[in-house]
Parts: C-alpha cells; structure tokens; sequence
C-alpha cells in the first residue's frame, strides 16, 4: 500500500494501468505491476487472475496454474476465470481436473453456454495441445489407407508404433481400423514420454517441452479414452533400443517409425523392426522428405545427428537421419509425401502401390487441415478414394 501511495497511485490505478500494458501485449510491465498488487491482496481475483493469464501468454502454463486456481476459489461463479482455468488445465494435459471444475460451475451457476461448449467438446474427441506433422496433414490418409490394406486379414491386426507422443497419429491408426476394416486391432506403443534425453535430439525446443513436463503422456492418456472398442493398446514406456528387443518372437502386420529421428537411431531402428515384422506387413514410417539418393550421402552424413536441416538449394528441410536410416536399409522406398513404406515379401523388401486403397480424412485434426488433405489427395490420385 505503502508504496503505491508513495508514487500517488490508489490501487484501482496501478490495475488500470497493468490492464493497459497487458492489453497492448506489454507483458513484462503488466506482470510488474499485477506482482506489486499481489504483494498487498494476495487474494484479489482479479488481480490472481490476470497475473495467471500473463503466465500463460508467456508460455509459462505450470506458473499460470497457482494464480488462476485462487482465482476460482475466490470467485467461484465467474466464468471467465472458470475458462480460463480450464484452458490452462488443459494445455497442461490435466483434461479430467478441467472437466471436473467445468462441470462443477456449470451446475453451480446453472448454466453457461461457454462451459457447456467446452465441456461437450472435449467429453466427444480428443484435444491435442501441438500436433505433428501440421505442413503435411495429407500423410495421415495415406497411414489410414495402409489399414484399408489390411482389411481382408484373419484375427486382429497388429500394429506396431515407434514414437506415439499425444497419441495422435494413434488415432489416426485406431479410427481406420473402426472405419476402414471390420477387423479388431492390437496397438503397441513405444515412447519414453520423459524428453529426459531430448538434448541428443535437437527437436529446436518444439516438442521437448511438452515431454519433460509430463504434457505429453497426459495427452496421451486422455486420447486413449477415445479408441474404439475394437482396438486395444498396449503402452510400452521406454526408448526403441531397449522396448524393441522385448517383442522378439512377435509379429506385426504394421510397423510405423516416428521416434528418434538421428542416424545411426533410425538405421537400428529398422534392423530390429524387421526381426518382428510379419510377411507381408508393411514398414513405414515419418519425415522423409528428400531419399539417399537425392542427396550428397556426405552432406547428410554431417548433419546425421541433427533432426532436421534445410534442404541443399531448396526450399523446406529433410531429416538427414531418416534419409541415412532409410536409404542404407533398403535403398529406394515408395514415399508419399514425405510417408515413406514397404511391404516384406518372401525375397525381400517390395515398394507399396496403394492404388484400390481407400484413406481417410483424419477427423480428430482440427477442421482447418481437412480441406487440405480432400485436395493434396486429390491432386495425388494415388488412392481409390477418401472417407
Ligand atoms: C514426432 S513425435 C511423434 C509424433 C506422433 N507419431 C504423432 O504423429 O502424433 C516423436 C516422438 O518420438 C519419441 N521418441 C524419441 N526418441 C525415441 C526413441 N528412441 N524411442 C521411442 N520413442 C522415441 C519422442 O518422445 C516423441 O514423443
């Protein structure tokens, strides 16, 4: 109080003030002012509030959390702190501690048109708070259509991923087999979800943050609620190098690489994938935008440790260590726009024709991208058709 006397500013001023500079995306002085407040009413509100939204807009979500937690608590009728709490909650993955607090205002205040829209959306599909692979969402029709592929097979299908993250591309494997086959499915999982190693993986900061934190396996696990009754996942926590060796003896009809994208990760990633891959199944995996053979084998082989650089006089960028991974295992592979695959016949590996297969729009990607992979299919006119 003190202190705001001192500059002759009441307290309603200095929260104008800090409103201003928030409004005008001057975070750093809003957040200066907004602590200064908290230092004389620690339970304002407003003030909790606004500071947990200044977190959150700096992308600082687990700080944000605390503020707009006492936000709720002390007015537990407003929506916009209840929505605002909610958001963060679920950027964060905590999707049931949102829902639970929606719920719990919604029936408090009777009724609000806004919680009852967040609650509906995210009871009905899943949410992923990043999504990968946004450049090029065509390539989850062209996964899609791999399962279209296995429709006439006995038993389950058995699906075999290496890299699940948020469990999106999981999706797109799971709501192919309900659309797509009549089959059951087994789904195993690979990932370490901890980031505990990502240093090695120079993901640019992209990812890594959602790992370490938790976000990521949180996400994951909500999006398991939405498979469909006849797949069932199995979730193996650990890296490819040491989860791989444990499935010796099984087999997969479908094996899809989207881990660690380094060299030589991705080439031992494959010497161990084929060990459990069925005859006939099908290997296919993520990110390779430019094959060994269109590239200097040298200028990849210097960036084999790097998950991805600029394309050598181009435009966009390829990950050198699927391109080296990829191209020694088996030379030339049938891609689709980055999607790479090959099937295991009885000589050898084969390339994959998916012509006469059908793919499918992938429903739980926000609406924007559906559009896009209805035209890049087309322009394509690689598949018979498109759910
Ligand atoms: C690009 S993300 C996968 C995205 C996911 N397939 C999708 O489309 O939603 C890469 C994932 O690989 C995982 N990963 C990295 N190194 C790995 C390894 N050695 N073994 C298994 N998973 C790994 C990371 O933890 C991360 O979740």
């Amino acid at each position: 109080m003190n202190r705001m006397t001192e500059v002759g500013l009441t307290p309603h001023q200095v929260f104008q003030q800090a409103l201003a500079h928030q409004n005008a995306g001057e975070l750093d002085r809003a957040e200066h002012l907004y602590g200064f407040l908290l230092e004389c009413f620690p339970d304002n509100p407003d003030v909790n509030h606004n500071m947990g939204m200044i977190q959150a807009l700096k992308g600082r979500p687990a700080r944000a959390l605390p503020y707009l937690k006492l936000a709720v608590a002390a007015g537990p009728d407003n929506v916009e702190y209840g929505l605002s709490l909610a958001g963060v909650l679920i950027q964060m993955g905590y999707m049931d501690d949102a829902l639970e607090m929606a719920r719990g205002m919604q029936a408090a205040i009777g009724g609000d048109s806004r919680l009852l829209d967040l609650i509906r959306r995210n009871e009905s599909r899943p949410w992923f708070p990043v999504l990968q692979g946004v450049h090029a969402p065509e390539r989850q029709a062209y996964m899609s259509a791999l399962v279209h592929m296995q429709r006439r097979g006995q038993g389950p299908i058995r699906i075999l991923e290496v890299g699940s993250f948020m469990g999106a591309s999981l999706m797109t494997w799971a709501t192919a087999v309900e659309r797509l086959t009549d089959r059951p499915a087994e789904i195993c999982c690979i990932d370490p979800w901890d980031g505990g190693d990502l240093g090695q993986y120079d993901y640019g900061g992209s990812i890594g943050q959602y790992l370490e934190d938790g976000t990521a396996h949180r996400v994951f696990r909500n999006t398991l609620k939405f498979i469909p009754d006849r797949v069932v996942v199995t979730e193996m926590r650990g890296q490819s190098q040491e989860m791989l060796p444990t499935l010796a003896g099984r087999r997969f009809d479908l094996i899809y690489l989207d881990g660690c994208h380094l060299h030589p990760e991705v080439l031992c990633d494959l010497q161990a994938c084929d060990g459990v891959l069925a005859e006939g199944g099908v290997i296919c995996g993520d990110d390779l935008e430019l094959q060994l053979h269109q590239v200097d084998g040298a200028l990849a082989l210097a960036n084999a440790r790097k998950d991805s650089v600029g394309c050598p006089g181009g435009d966009g960028i390829f990950h050198p260590g699927v391109t080296l991974g990829v191209g020694r295992f088996f030379g030339p592979v049938s891609v689709y726009r980055g999607f790479w695959a090959m099937r295991k016949a009885a000589g050898g590996y084969e390339q994959v024709s998916m012509a006469g297969a059908v793919g499918m729009i992938p429903y739980h990607w926000p609406e924007e991208f559906h559009d896009m992979v209805r035209r890049n299919i087309g322009a394509d006119g690689l598949l018979a058709g498109l759910l």
